[in-house]
């Protein structure tokens, strides 16, 4: 088997690929998909499923310059409140469409900083969502922290909502690093974030790293990510820096010139990975780790890792519907995203409309490539046998497409023993690229994506 060099890598990265958060990818999504496709596929939703809800927090306090999120700054409370009962109204509008109130299994609050709620805006959100959704035991209630925004009397509003996992943004401890992407944020401060979390019984804690940000190299990297295993997180998220600043223009603020290359990048990826591996962490798909015990591991090693616009997770749901501006949902039958714009977002909840403004629907060759996409994401294999046991017939052109990817695979990436295609231990850091070869909708539209490593 050929060793790939460096210099190798570095050649193959010269092609941007989607991070496969979902297939078709978002920017196959159209508007020939809206409100009424949606509530069709809502009432179609089976009674006795559990599903997943998302709800969007598109606010900050701060403006991080590195940040791809879907977010703007305010710098007073005001926007907020309006924003949650139209949020609130959108759960209403979902729960009529659906016909039943539906058992829950997760809930996520994302942004933007959902860390930036008030205890009584939490209260009146746990409560809509209370008389919408069926909730049980089991439930998982996660929310994204970012730790500047907490004063220390959240944590009892947490333990009241029943946040049960935290997802702590830390990205990098060094202070050149944090002033160069506009993000200060001091070790004792997340330390303290997470001591108060653990205290009001958040069984499990994330915590977000980043690689590739200005002035990084595999000293500071190092020195970040061992002060992140101090703090005992259960996950760490590792992410290389998404540079896209064609459609993130406060990330035309980073400084280009101090960005590492995309070699340093993978030493800095690996150093991280090291560091963490050493400590005990298995690493989950391309860019996650987690404590053996914890769910995600435990997931990871029956073979139940999914892969959503969350990232990893264990969330066997098909169904994961999505609250608030620019979310996206996810149904048997397709994909749907909501308005982006806030007060476009408002007035149409308002109007007793679904805020939809465009979509996917998935297509039975769409479904066989989600799932191929999905298990090299997750497991770095498939296998036509258990294609064909889903997908039938339309399995046969596969052969076709592990064929043409062979042949396209100089680096010698990938193998097949005739029914498993598989990616070489020495191809992990690739999976993107690997998956890219069976993205059929990315052939027939091209669009601009970040560096695969
Ligand atoms: C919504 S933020 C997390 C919560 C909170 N707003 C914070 O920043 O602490 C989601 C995470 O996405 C990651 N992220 C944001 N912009 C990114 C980019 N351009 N490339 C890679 N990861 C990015 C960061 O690690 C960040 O913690
Ligand atoms: S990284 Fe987090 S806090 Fe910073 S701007 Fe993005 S969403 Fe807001």
């Amino acid at each position: 088997m050929k060793i790939i060099s460096e210099a190798d890598i570095v050649k193959r990265l010269s092609a941007p690929v989607p991070r496969y958060t979902s297939y078709p990818t978002a920017p196959h999504f159209h508007d020939g998909v809206g409100e009424g496709e949606y509530r069709n596929w809502l009432a179609k939703l089976p009674e006795d499923d559990g599903l997943s809800l998302y709800i969007h927090i598109p606010f900050c306090d701060r403006m991080c310059w590195f940040c791809g999120c879907h977010t703007k700054q305010i710098n007073r409370y005001d926007p907020i409140p309006p924003y949650l009962s139209a949020v609130r109204q959108e759960i209403a509008l979902l729960r009529d469409a659906i016909g039943f109130a539906p058992l829950l299994n997760r809930v996520h609050l994302g942004g933007g900083s959902p860390s930036m709620l008030k205890r009584g805006d939490l209260e009146r959100l746990r409560s809509t969502i209370d008389s919408n959704f069926q909730l049980h035991d089991a439930t998982e209630i996660s929310i994204e922290i970012d730790p500047s925004d907490l004063s220390g009397e959240e944590f009892e509003a947490y333990r009241a909502f029943g946040i049960t996992r935290a997802s702590i943004g830390v990205q990098d401890f060094d202070e050149r690093v944090q002033e160069a992407i506009n993000r200060p944020q001091t070790f004792m401060q997340t330390a303290a974030t997470v001591e108060g979390l653990r205290g009001a019984g958040v069984r499990s804690l994330n915590i977000d790293a980043l690689y590739g940000l200005p002035y990084q190299n595999e000293e500071t990297v190092s020195r970040s990510i061992e002060q992140v295993r101090t703090l005992d997180p259960d996950r760490v998220a590792l992410f290389g820096y998404a540079h896209v600043p064609w459609m993130k223009p406060n990330q035309k603020l980073i400084p280009e010139a101090a960005l590492p290359d995309a070699l340093e990048r993978v030493r800095q990826a690996r150093v991280a990975s090291d560091i963490l591996q050493d400590g005990g962490y298995l690493p989950i798909g391309m860019d996650h780790f987690a404590l053996p015990q914890d769910s995600l591991a435990i997931a990871a090693f029956e073979g139940r890792l999914r892969r959503n616009f969350q990232g990893y997770t264990d969330d066997p749901c098909a169904t994961l519907l999505g609250v608030g501006t620019s979310s996206i949902g996810r149904l048997p039958a397709g994909y749907v995203q909501n308005e982006t714009a806030t007060g476009n977002y408002v007035r149409t909840v308002a109007s007793g409309r679904l805020p939809v403004s465009r979509g996917i629907e998935l297509t039975a060759e769409d479904k066989l490539h989600a799932d191929i996409i999905e298990n090299l994401m997750c497991r770095y294999s498939f296998s036509l046998s258990s294609l064909r046991r889903a997908h039938g017939a339309l399995t046969e052109q596969v052969r076709t497409e592990i064929q043409d990817a062979l042949d396209a695979d100089p680096h010698d990436l990938a193998g097949f023993d005739g029914d498993t295609f598989w990616i070489h231990p020495h191809g992990h850091g690739f999976v993107r690229t690997v998956a890219s070869w069976f993205d059929t909708r990315m052939r027939q539209k091209a669009a601009r994506y970040s560096m695969a490593v």
